[in-house]
């Protein structure tokens, strides 16, 4: 899809890759950019970089979505293009996590996509148009071996924007789902605190905010679904479709190398 005279609406606008995505998105010239963000200075300073409309939204309330939607149409009329970009490291470590605090990861990067679909996907699915962007993660096809909260929800995300891949391309819904691993935001620096986490993102190179962008725009121009900004990923895709066993276990040889550095 070409992005000039579109509405498009980001969620997570005011930091790293969503603001990033508002200003790449912003140089196509679409007819109108809604900026979301929990933090409404955040999304105002890019809204006014941009030439945007800031919208106050918490993704994890779908009240709060379903307001955003009705905001952005009264601003400028159906959405074209709907890029549920925020997201939550969530709590670190296991299963020992508080339920409250992976109740809250589910509902910002699992739900929020949900109620996002639901309160756009009627209107696109009536004019025989519309796109959705999920921002996922490599997480979400492989694993994020410090964080069991957040391997779970982005491999939810993944499979969301899969499941209206295929039972709304036919209805002239198009989706792509963003894969990255490691990008230099404010994020990363909370998969940094943890050293085991850390050493597996350092395996491969940290990518600029904008780099991602570029590589979202390219895939929606594409109308591409899976958009891997980080080529590596494809091949450790590849590796763990072929041979689930042995990537299991190289896996577990990379947690057993972080703890032994950081033990010794
Ligand atoms: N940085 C990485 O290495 C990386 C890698 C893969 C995927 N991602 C994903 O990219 C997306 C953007 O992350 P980022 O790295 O740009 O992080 P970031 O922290 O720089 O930006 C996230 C933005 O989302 C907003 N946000 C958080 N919770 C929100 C909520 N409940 N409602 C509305 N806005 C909310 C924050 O205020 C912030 O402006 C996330 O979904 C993240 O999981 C990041």
């Amino acid at each position: 899809m070409e992005l000039a005279e579109r509405h498009v609406v980001i969620t997570g606008a005011g930091s790293g890759i969503g603001r990033a995505l508002a200003k790449r998105i912003a140089c196509e010239r679409p007819r109108a950019l809604v900026l979301a963000d929990v933090n409404l200075d955040a999304a105002g300073a890019v809204a006014r970089e941009v030439g945007g409309l800031a919208v106050q939204t918490d993704v994890g309330r779908e009240e709060d979505i379903r307001a955003l939607v009705e905001r952005a149409r009264e601003h400028a009329g159906a959405i074209d293009l709907f890029c549920s970009n925020a997201g939550v490291p969530g709590p670190g470590g296991g299963p020992e996590a508080p339920d409250d605090e992976l109740q809250r990861t589910w509902e910002v990067n699992v739900m929020a996509h949900v109620w996002a679909a639901r309160a756009v996907l009627p209107e696109m699915v009536d004019r025989g148009e519309g796109y959705l962007l999920t921002t996922a993660s490599a997480a979400g096809l492989l694993t994020q071996v410090s964080a069991l909260a957040y391997s779970i929800t982005k491999h939810a995300a993944v499979a969301a924007a899969e499941w209206i891949a295929i039972n709304y391309g036919d209805a002239g819904i198009k989706v792509s789902c963003l894969c990255p691993l490691g990008v230099r935001t404010p994020m990363l620096d909370t998969a940094f605190e943890d050293r085991i986490g850390a050493a597996a993102l350092l395996r491969d190179e940290l990518l600029e905010p904008d780099d991602v962008a570029e590589a979202a725009v390219a895939g929606i121009r594409d109308e591409r679904f899976l958009v891997l900004p980080h080529p590596a990923v494809a091949k450790y895709v590849a590796l763990k479709g072929a041979d689930h066993e042995r990537w299991l276990a190289g896996m577990r040889g990379l947690v057993r190398s972080a703890r032994e550095s950081e033990a010794g």
